[in-house]
């Protein structure tokens, strides 16, 4: 299907995360958080309601990133446990964030590793909050935030906004056995292109996805890359 709309956008990934877990009830999903992906959860959470056979109880959700010296309404994981976790059959033992589990990637790898990592992108290339330069061996670490992402995220904060986070690594993110990557809205076409068409550099983190074997691209601008055909 063509996708021409945010919401048809949203459909799309909210469809390919349920046939994940139908495939794998206790799939390991890594998950964003941002507005790009609220109308996917929202989707999610109507198809919650008029299915009742859609079972997440067994599946393990890890956020890719959080905030460091955060108030706990404005955190990532209070948006995921709003948007996402409370509408679901999602048990609480089963949902991990960077900032409360010592060793993610170890954490993540006992598991049996990522099943699917679904992201979004920044303004300027970032993936999680992997910024420009960010190392493509990286795994889960802390980091100083860019003024173009402080700038873009400033309204979503009720208390002061923090400019460090804890972050998923590039390598923990290419480590996923499959990897969907959103983008919604003009502002975000220019840096799509850069990242998909372009060379793959550090100084484009979402770049480094293009050695990926499994990997989707989604917008609803027109642009679309599937390194897989499989799905
Ligand atoms: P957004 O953020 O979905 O709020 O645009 C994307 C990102 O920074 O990864």
């Amino acid at each position: 299907m063509h996708i021409q709309t945010y919401d048809q956008l949203s459909e799309q990934v909210a469809l390919k995360l349920i046939a994940t877990v139908k495939e794998k009830p206790n799939a390991c999903l890594a998950l964003p958080t941002g507005k790009t992906p609220l109308g996917t959860y929202q989707t999610l959470t109507k198809h919650f309601k008029i299915d009742p056979a859609l079972d997440w109880s067994k599946t393990r959700c890890f956020a890719l990133d959080e905030y460091l010296e955060i108030k706990e309404s404005d955190s990532f994981h209070t948006f995921l446990i709003e948007h996402l976790y409370q509408k679901s059959n999602i048990a609480t033992e089963n949902t991990f964030s960077p900032a409360q589990v010592v060793n993610y990637d170890e954490v993540i790898e006992q598991l049996g590793g990522l099943d699917l990592t679904l992201l979004g992108i920044g303004r300027n290339g970032h993936i999680a909050f992997n910024e420009p330069e960010t190392c493509p061996l990286s795994f889960t670490h802390c980091t100083w935030l860019e003024k173009s992402t402080l700038d873009a995220n400033r309204s979503d904060f009720t208390g002061k906004q923090p400019d460090r986070a804890i972050t998923v690594g590039i390598e923990t993110i290419m480590r996923s056995r499959r990897i969907i990557l959103i983008a919604s809205g003009s502002s975000k076409r220019e840096i799509v292109k850069q990242a998909f068409s372009g060379e793959i550099t550090r100084r484009v983190p979402a770049s480094f996805l293009q050695k990926h074997p499994n990997l989707q691209v989604l917008t609803d601008f027109g642009f679309s890359l599937d390194t897989t055909n499989s799905w």
